[in-house]
């Protein structure tokens, strides 16, 4: 398995290392390669994603990303053509963000049931795609437009995916979050290409609902949810607030997968560099270690990646939530019970 690793920027590097400890348990053979990306390549050198870097990331089977994004750049230059730029380029397509509420978590909602969720964030395409501009730059008259792109190809590929993975799972129940009460182009063309391919898949259920609302039933009823599937901004917005509902950001995992394989897909936490606790050995590196689980799914290694999954919820379950120890002991935790080979009933 060769892996390229990025660790990036703030506590990017931080819950890293200890998803790499515990990747170290279950596949000790990986070959991973680490690449320097980030704010302080960029102040060095000026270089976010040099193309012969891209070019030795393609060669991997999977990339592990920490996260990007510091006070010292400014915002959009590391998002943009660092993050965004390896997701379009590498066509992750399918932005694949679960959100479980693990038994002993406490969510901030009173009752809130068994949420068990995956979003289907479209990834490459919609508010993301950069095309806008700004006109009459530092007039009174500037203009400044983002203009969403749906492709029929592109929606579909999401939509077929999204379908695939609520048919694979016990409630087969699919929600399609939009607005297409105001934004009806786009809205028009994901409602029919959702209709065209429910055709194929009478044993799933479908529903609509506006994007607004979905913040509402996220916080009163988070147990509707089964499978999302929605654009690449709502599916942003939506996956900060069901990591919230679950337990929290540093929980919450995510693969950008292409899911043809032509390109290697990347898995990340959900959050970012959070530079409000960067350096201080606190940030939860949970989201970091699911993060590797899915990306053993993947590859393929199903095994390895419950194991994963098993220890995880094992920690979650016993731990203090008081005080779970740093990002460090965490790590330390998770590995062992990993190495141990946990088990949860
Ligand atoms: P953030 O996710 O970094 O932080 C939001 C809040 O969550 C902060 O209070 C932070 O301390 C907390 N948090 C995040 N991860 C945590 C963890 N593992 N354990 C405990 N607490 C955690 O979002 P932000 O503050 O909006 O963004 C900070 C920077 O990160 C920005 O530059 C942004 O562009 C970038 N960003 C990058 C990614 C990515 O690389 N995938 C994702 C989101 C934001
Ligand atoms: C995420 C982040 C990114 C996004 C940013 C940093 C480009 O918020 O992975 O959720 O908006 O997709
Ligand atoms: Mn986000």
């Amino acid at each position: 398995m060769r892996l390229a690793v990025i660790p990036g920027d703030g506590i990017g590097p931080e819950v890293i290392a200890e998803a790499l400890k515990v990747l170290g348990e279950v596949v000790p053979t990986a070959e991973i390669t680490r690449y320097d990306l980030g704010a302080s390549r960029w102040h060095a050198t000026g270089e976010l994603l040099p193309e012969s870097v891209l070019g030795e990331l393609r060669e991997h089977d999977a990339i592990l990303l920490g996260a990007v994004g510091d006070p010292s750049v400014p915002s959009g230059i590391l998002e943009r053509g660092l993050l965004l730029r390896l997701r379009f380029e590498l066509d992750h397509h399918v932005n694949l963000r679960p959100a479980r509420l693990y038994p002993g978590v406490k969510s901030p909602i009173v009752d809130p049931g068994e949420i068990d969720m995956i979003v289907v964030r479209e990834g490459t395409e919609g508010l993301y795609a950069g095309n806008g501009g700004l006109l009459r730059k530092d007039t009174p008259h500037e203009i400044a437009t983002e203009v969403s792109v749906n492709t029929s190809f592109g929606v579909e590929r999401v939509v077929r995916d999204a379908f695939g993975r609520a048919s694979a799972r016990p409630r087969k129940h699919l929600t399609l979050v939009h607005k297409t009460n105001v934004l009806t182009h786009a809205g028009s063309l994901w409602s029919r290409v959702v209709e065209e391919v429910s055709l194929e898949h009478p044993e799933v259920t479908v529903a609509y609902q506006h994007v607004d609302a979905t913040t509402i039933h996220m916080v009163t009823d988070p147990t509707r949810f089964d499978v999302i599937v929605t654009d690449n901004l709502f599916g942003d917005i939506l996956t900060d607030l069901a990591a919230a509902v679950t337990g929290g950001i540093g929980l919450a995992a995510s693969g950008n997968l292409d899911i043809t394989k032509r390109n290697p897909s990347m898995f990340e936490p959900v959050h970012g560099s959070a530079p409000d606790i960067a350096g201080q050995g606190i940030a939860d590196p949970t989201a970091a270690v699911l993060s590797v689980a899915l990306l053993l799914d993947h590859l393929g290694q199903n095994e390895s990646a419950r194991r994963i999954e098993a220890s995880v919820a094992f920690d979650l379950a016993t731990r203090d939530h008081a005080s779970p120890g740093g990002t460090f002991a965490i790590g330390d935790r998770l590995a062992a019970l990993v190495s141990s080979n946990v088990r949860v009933s």
